[in-house]
Protein backbone atom coordinates (compact mmCIF):
# COMPACT_ATOMS: atom_id res chain seq x y z
CA UNK A 1 0.00 0.00 0.00
CA UNK A 2 1.33 3.11 -0.89
CA UNK A 3 1.50 6.42 1.77
CA UNK A 4 -0.61 9.43 1.21
CA UNK A 5 1.77 12.06 0.77
CA UNK A 6 0.88 13.89 -2.17
CA UNK A 7 -2.62 14.70 -0.84
CA UNK A 8 -4.24 18.00 -1.64
CA UNK A 9 -1.24 18.12 -4.07
CA UNK A 10 -1.93 18.94 -7.91
CA UNK A 11 -0.01 17.59 -10.70
CA UNK A 12 0.80 17.45 -14.36
CA UNK A 13 1.84 14.65 -16.38
CA UNK A 14 2.62 14.94 -20.00
CA UNK A 15 2.77 11.40 -22.07
CA UNK A 16 -0.11 10.68 -19.49
CA UNK A 17 -1.78 8.11 -21.92
CA UNK A 18 0.87 5.18 -21.98
CA UNK A 19 4.40 3.58 -20.64
CA UNK A 20 6.18 5.59 -18.10
CA UNK A 21 3.66 8.70 -17.97
CA UNK A 22 0.74 6.33 -17.21
CA UNK A 23 2.16 4.15 -14.12
CA UNK A 24 3.31 7.67 -12.86
CA UNK A 25 -0.32 9.25 -13.13
CA UNK A 26 -1.54 5.90 -11.56
CA UNK A 27 0.79 5.93 -8.72
CA UNK A 28 0.10 9.63 -8.16
CA UNK A 29 -3.51 8.70 -7.88
CA UNK A 30 -2.81 6.32 -5.31
CA UNK A 31 -0.43 8.93 -3.41
CA UNK A 32 -3.18 11.29 -2.67
CA UNK A 33 -2.44 13.82 -5.53
CA UNK A 34 -5.14 15.06 -8.29
CA UNK A 35 -3.58 14.82 -11.73
CA UNK A 36 -4.17 16.14 -15.36
CA UNK A 37 -2.98 13.64 -17.85
CA UNK A 38 -1.44 15.67 -20.97
CA UNK A 39 -1.40 13.09 -23.99
CA UNK A 40 -1.88 13.89 -28.14
CA UNK A 41 -4.20 10.48 -27.56
CA UNK A 42 -7.45 12.19 -27.25
CA UNK A 43 -9.15 7.91 -26.87
CA UNK A 44 -6.73 6.90 -24.54
CA UNK A 45 -7.85 9.83 -21.86
CA UNK A 46 -11.44 9.20 -22.71
CA UNK A 47 -10.82 5.28 -21.36
CA UNK A 48 -8.61 6.79 -18.55
CA UNK A 49 -11.45 9.23 -17.33
CA UNK A 50 -13.97 6.45 -16.77
CA UNK A 51 -10.68 4.07 -15.32
CA UNK A 52 -9.28 6.94 -13.12
CA UNK A 53 -12.50 8.76 -11.43
CA UNK A 54 -12.67 12.21 -10.69
CA UNK A 55 -8.97 13.10 -9.19
CA UNK A 56 -7.67 12.47 -12.98
CA UNK A 57 -8.60 14.88 -15.75
CA UNK A 58 -7.51 13.58 -19.23
CA UNK A 59 -6.43 17.42 -21.38
CA UNK A 60 -5.80 16.55 -24.93
CA UNK A 61 -2.32 18.26 -25.75
CA UNK A 62 0.12 18.08 -28.16
CA UNK A 63 3.81 19.33 -25.59
CA UNK A 64 5.38 20.50 -28.95
CA UNK A 65 2.61 23.80 -29.24
CA UNK A 66 2.76 26.71 -26.59
CA UNK A 67 -0.86 27.63 -26.83
CA UNK A 68 -1.77 24.01 -25.82
CA UNK A 69 0.31 24.21 -23.28
CA UNK A 70 -0.56 27.34 -21.97
CA UNK A 71 -4.17 25.65 -22.40
CA UNK A 72 -3.20 22.66 -20.13
CA UNK A 73 -1.95 24.36 -17.43
CA UNK A 74 -4.96 27.21 -17.04
CA UNK A 75 -7.48 23.89 -17.41
CA UNK A 76 -5.50 22.05 -14.23
CA UNK A 77 -5.75 25.73 -12.47
CA UNK A 78 -9.86 25.84 -13.36
CA UNK A 79 -10.45 22.06 -12.36
CA UNK A 80 -8.30 21.77 -9.40
CA UNK A 81 -7.20 25.10 -7.80
CA UNK A 82 -3.58 25.30 -8.44
CA UNK A 83 -0.36 23.12 -9.72
CA UNK A 84 2.33 22.16 -7.58
CA UNK A 85 3.92 18.76 -9.36
CA UNK A 86 4.45 18.43 -12.79
CA UNK A 87 6.04 15.64 -14.76
CA UNK A 88 7.62 16.51 -18.06
CA UNK A 89 7.20 12.60 -19.29
CA UNK A 90 6.34 12.77 -23.58
CA UNK A 91 8.81 11.56 -25.68
CA UNK A 92 9.18 9.31 -28.82
CA UNK A 93 11.81 9.60 -31.83
CA UNK A 94 12.36 8.96 -35.29
CA UNK A 95 15.53 6.56 -35.97
CA UNK A 96 17.68 7.32 -38.63
CA UNK A 97 21.65 7.56 -38.96
CA UNK A 98 23.01 11.19 -39.35
CA UNK A 99 23.80 10.79 -42.93
CA UNK A 100 20.36 9.71 -44.08
CA UNK A 101 18.77 11.70 -41.64
CA UNK A 102 15.92 14.00 -42.26
CA UNK A 103 15.49 17.29 -41.52
CA UNK A 104 11.90 16.54 -40.80
CA UNK A 105 12.64 13.54 -38.70
CA UNK A 106 15.14 15.44 -36.55
CA UNK A 107 13.00 18.05 -35.96
CA UNK A 108 10.15 15.50 -34.80
CA UNK A 109 12.20 14.03 -31.78
CA UNK A 110 13.57 17.17 -30.79
CA UNK A 111 10.67 19.34 -30.99
CA UNK A 112 8.67 16.55 -29.10
CA UNK A 113 11.76 15.48 -26.45
CA UNK A 114 13.31 18.98 -26.18
CA UNK A 115 11.12 21.76 -26.83
CA UNK A 116 8.42 19.84 -25.24
CA UNK A 117 9.85 20.14 -22.14
CA UNK A 118 10.87 23.14 -22.32
CA UNK A 119 7.34 24.82 -22.98
CA UNK A 120 5.64 22.84 -20.46
CA UNK A 121 8.85 23.60 -17.81
CA UNK A 122 7.95 27.89 -19.02
CA UNK A 123 4.09 26.84 -18.11
CA UNK A 124 4.06 24.90 -15.22
CA UNK A 125 6.36 27.53 -13.72
CA UNK A 126 4.96 30.51 -14.52
CA UNK A 127 2.08 28.67 -12.42
CA UNK A 128 4.07 27.44 -9.61
CA UNK A 129 5.83 31.03 -9.05
CA UNK A 130 2.46 32.66 -8.58
CA UNK A 131 1.61 30.09 -5.99
CA UNK A 132 5.19 30.40 -4.52
CA UNK A 133 7.23 27.18 -5.67
CA UNK A 134 6.50 22.96 -6.68
CA UNK A 135 8.69 20.46 -8.31
CA UNK A 136 9.47 19.31 -11.67
CA UNK A 137 10.63 16.22 -12.92
CA UNK A 138 11.67 15.70 -16.36
CA UNK A 139 12.16 12.33 -17.84
CA UNK A 140 15.39 12.51 -19.76
CA UNK A 141 17.13 8.99 -20.67
CA UNK A 142 20.31 6.96 -20.70
CA UNK A 143 20.92 8.17 -23.65
CA UNK A 144 21.73 11.81 -22.29
CA UNK A 145 24.91 10.45 -21.64
CA UNK A 146 25.67 7.29 -24.09
CA UNK A 147 25.09 7.99 -27.57
CA UNK A 148 22.83 5.04 -29.82
CA UNK A 149 23.18 3.81 -33.30
CA UNK A 150 20.69 5.68 -35.50
CA UNK A 151 19.49 8.12 -31.98
CA UNK A 152 21.41 11.49 -32.97
CA UNK A 153 18.22 13.47 -32.86
CA UNK A 154 16.79 11.86 -29.65
CA UNK A 155 20.32 11.78 -27.84
CA UNK A 156 20.83 15.26 -28.38
CA UNK A 157 17.13 15.84 -27.45
CA UNK A 158 17.53 13.84 -24.30
CA UNK A 159 21.37 15.59 -23.16
CA UNK A 160 19.29 18.75 -24.12
CA UNK A 161 16.63 17.85 -21.49
CA UNK A 162 19.59 17.25 -18.61
CA UNK A 163 20.73 20.40 -19.29
CA UNK A 164 17.61 22.18 -19.23
CA UNK A 165 16.86 20.84 -16.25
CA UNK A 166 19.44 21.98 -14.65
CA UNK A 167 19.50 25.46 -15.84
CA UNK A 168 15.91 25.19 -14.22
CA UNK A 169 17.28 24.42 -11.17
CA UNK A 170 19.37 27.47 -11.20
CA UNK A 171 17.21 30.20 -12.72
CA UNK A 172 13.53 28.74 -10.54
CA UNK A 173 15.48 28.26 -6.63
CA UNK A 174 14.65 31.60 -6.60
CA UNK A 175 10.86 30.58 -7.15
CA UNK A 176 10.56 28.09 -4.76
CA UNK A 177 10.67 25.56 -7.60
CA UNK A 178 13.00 22.30 -7.92
CA UNK A 179 13.65 21.16 -11.39
CA UNK A 180 15.17 17.45 -11.61
CA UNK A 181 15.75 14.82 -13.71
CA UNK A 182 15.38 10.47 -14.34
CA UNK A 183 17.67 9.19 -16.70
CA UNK A 184 15.29 5.76 -17.28
CA UNK A 185 17.74 2.96 -19.17
CA UNK A 186 15.83 0.06 -21.31
CA UNK A 187 11.50 -0.11 -20.09
CA UNK A 188 8.66 -2.06 -21.17
CA UNK A 189 6.89 0.36 -22.64
CA UNK A 190 4.91 0.50 -26.36
CA UNK A 191 8.13 3.17 -27.26
CA UNK A 192 10.12 -0.53 -27.35
CA UNK A 193 7.72 -2.89 -27.95
CA UNK A 194 9.03 -3.00 -31.45
CA UNK A 195 12.36 -3.15 -31.09
CA UNK A 196 12.02 -5.99 -28.32
CA UNK A 197 10.19 -7.99 -30.72
CA UNK A 198 13.28 -8.93 -32.16
CA UNK A 199 15.35 -11.53 -30.18
CA UNK A 200 18.46 -10.34 -31.44
CA UNK A 201 17.86 -7.21 -30.56
CA UNK A 202 16.53 -7.45 -27.18
CA UNK A 203 19.73 -9.91 -26.32
CA UNK A 204 22.38 -7.21 -27.67
CA UNK A 205 20.31 -4.52 -25.03
CA UNK A 206 20.49 -7.17 -22.27
CA UNK A 207 24.34 -7.88 -22.80
CA UNK A 208 24.63 -4.68 -21.86
CA UNK A 209 22.39 -4.58 -18.53
CA UNK A 210 24.07 -6.01 -15.81
CA UNK A 211 20.25 -6.52 -14.05
CA UNK A 212 19.63 -8.56 -17.68
CA UNK A 213 16.40 -7.50 -17.60
CA UNK A 214 14.26 -4.33 -18.79
CA UNK A 215 12.66 -2.35 -16.36
CA UNK A 216 8.67 -2.07 -15.78
CA UNK A 217 7.05 1.15 -16.13
CA UNK A 218 6.38 1.03 -12.34
CA UNK A 219 10.16 1.20 -11.88
CA UNK A 220 10.06 4.61 -13.05
CA UNK A 221 7.47 6.23 -10.85
CA UNK A 222 9.10 5.61 -7.13
CA UNK A 223 12.19 7.07 -8.55
CA UNK A 224 10.06 10.11 -9.89
CA UNK A 225 8.08 10.27 -6.88
CA UNK A 226 10.66 10.75 -4.63
CA UNK A 227 12.33 14.05 -6.46
CA UNK A 228 9.15 15.44 -6.49
CA UNK A 229 8.05 14.64 -3.11
CA UNK A 230 9.53 16.75 0.09
CA UNK A 231 11.95 14.00 0.53
CA UNK A 232 14.28 15.44 -1.80
CA UNK A 233 13.54 18.83 -0.62
CA UNK A 234 17.31 19.72 -1.17
CA UNK A 235 17.43 17.83 -4.20
CA UNK A 236 18.12 20.04 -7.10
CA UNK A 237 19.25 20.21 -10.69
CA UNK A 238 19.76 16.40 -9.96
CA UNK A 239 20.12 13.47 -12.52
CA UNK A 240 18.61 10.53 -10.92
CA UNK A 241 19.77 7.26 -13.21
CA UNK A 242 17.44 4.29 -13.17
CA UNK A 243 18.88 1.89 -15.54
CA UNK A 244 20.06 -1.15 -13.99
CA UNK A 245 23.07 -0.14 -13.89
CA UNK A 246 23.34 -0.04 -17.20
CA UNK A 247 25.54 3.23 -17.51
CA UNK A 248 28.18 0.92 -16.25
CA UNK A 249 28.80 -1.05 -19.32
CA UNK A 250 27.89 1.33 -22.65
CA UNK A 251 25.35 1.04 -25.30
CA UNK A 252 25.19 -1.77 -27.27
CA UNK A 253 26.16 -1.60 -30.70
CA UNK A 254 22.88 -1.75 -33.26
CA UNK A 255 24.71 -0.63 -36.23
CA UNK A 256 23.82 -4.31 -37.53
CA UNK A 257 20.38 -3.62 -37.89
CA UNK A 258 20.62 -0.14 -39.73
N1 LIG B 1 10.78 3.10 -22.90
C1 LIG B 1 12.06 3.28 -22.68
O1 LIG B 1 12.89 2.34 -22.75
C2 LIG B 1 12.58 4.65 -22.33
C3 LIG B 1 13.91 4.77 -21.95
C4 LIG B 1 14.42 6.02 -21.61
C5 LIG B 1 13.59 7.12 -21.65
N2 LIG B 1 12.30 6.99 -22.03
C6 LIG B 1 11.49 8.19 -22.09
O2 LIG B 1 10.36 8.02 -21.26
C7 LIG B 1 9.29 8.83 -21.76
C8 LIG B 1 8.05 7.97 -21.87
O3 LIG B 1 8.30 6.94 -22.79
P1 LIG B 1 7.41 5.62 -22.83
O4 LIG B 1 8.35 4.51 -23.06
O5 LIG B 1 6.46 5.60 -21.69
O6 LIG B 1 6.63 5.87 -24.21
P2 LIG B 1 5.13 5.58 -24.66
O7 LIG B 1 5.17 5.58 -26.15
O8 LIG B 1 4.57 4.40 -23.97
O9 LIG B 1 4.35 6.88 -24.15
C9 LIG B 1 4.59 8.14 -24.67
C10 LIG B 1 3.32 8.96 -24.63
O10 LIG B 1 3.61 10.27 -25.11
C11 LIG B 1 2.53 10.69 -25.92
N3 LIG B 1 2.95 11.72 -26.88
C12 LIG B 1 3.70 11.55 -28.01
N4 LIG B 1 3.84 12.72 -28.63
C13 LIG B 1 3.20 13.65 -27.89
C14 LIG B 1 2.99 15.04 -28.02
N5 LIG B 1 3.48 15.74 -29.06
N6 LIG B 1 2.27 15.69 -27.07
C15 LIG B 1 1.74 14.99 -26.03
N7 LIG B 1 1.91 13.68 -25.86
C16 LIG B 1 2.62 13.03 -26.77
C17 LIG B 1 2.08 9.42 -26.62
O11 LIG B 1 0.75 9.56 -27.13
C18 LIG B 1 2.20 8.39 -25.51
O12 LIG B 1 0.99 8.28 -24.78
C19 LIG B 1 9.78 9.40 -23.08
O13 LIG B 1 10.26 10.72 -22.88
C20 LIG B 1 10.92 8.49 -23.46
O14 LIG B 1 11.86 9.12 -24.29
C21 LIG B 1 11.77 5.78 -22.37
Amino acid sequence: MFSNRFKDKVAIVTGAASGVGYAITNRLLQEGASVVGADLNQERLNALQSELGDRFLGVQTNVTQEDQIAELVEATVRKFGGLHIAFNVAGASKAGIIKNLSEADWDFTVDLCLKGVFLSMKHEALQMAKQGGGAIVNVASLNAHVPMYAGAAYSSAKAGVEMLTKNGALEMARDGIRVNAILPGLIETPLTAGLLASPDIQAAYLERIPMKRAAKPEEMTGPALFLASDDAGYVNGASLLVDGAWATSGYPDLSRWF
